[in-house]
């Protein structure tokens, strides 16, 4: 028998000791809230994602009354993102949650949902995704997708 360990790394930062361009893409989460369409939940969170060649796509969840019709925020963004340009690497992407009117103190961490789509661009593009989980006392960096979800099931594991 053999055991495994899987670690995820994870840095705390407070938002004032981020550099500038993340400090700036949280932000553009935050600002996303408010445009959520979350009715059912009352749970508002908004996603900012940076392309390699600078652009910048927000989203927000989308709730339905059909409830699992509904699409999380990170979702709503990326696929935008990549729609949109196809061709270029997602760099970063922050992600905010706002309820009972105010931003959550711990930051939220992506659904398993949306952790294996954010995969598929991270594996796609062969490149890391920063991700930035904001929190109003702290906010985790996590230097890549793979970090978030190990032991996944990716196109390779099609391929055997
Ligand atoms: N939600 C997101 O948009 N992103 C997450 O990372 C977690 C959950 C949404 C889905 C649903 O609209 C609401 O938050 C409550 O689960």
């Amino acid at each position: 028998m053999q055991k495994k360990t899987v670690e995820t790394r994870v840095t705390i930062y407070s938002f004032e000791e981020l550099e500038i361009s993340f400090q700036s893409l949280i932000n553009k989460a935050k600002e996303q809230v408010n445009k959520a369409y979350a009715p059912y939940s009352g749970f508002h969170v908004g996603a900012a994602i940076e392309l390699e060649n600078g652009e910048i796509f927000t989203g927000s969840n989308q709730e339905n009354s059909a409830y699992p019709s509904g699409l999380c925020a990170e979702r709503v963004a990326m696929f935008y993102a990549n729609a949109q340009f196809p061709d270029v690497p997602v760099k970063t992407i922050a992600i905010a949650a706002f309820t009972k009117d105010k931003f959550l103190p711990n930051p939220i961490t992506p659904c398993g949902s949306c952790r294996q789509v954010l995969l598929e661009t991270e594996i796609r593009y062969k490149k890391n995704i920063t991700i930035l989980l904001y929190g109003t006392e702290e906010v985790y960096h996590i230097e890549n997708v793979k970090q978030l979800l190990p032991l996944c099931f990716e196109k390779s594991s099609l391929e055997i």
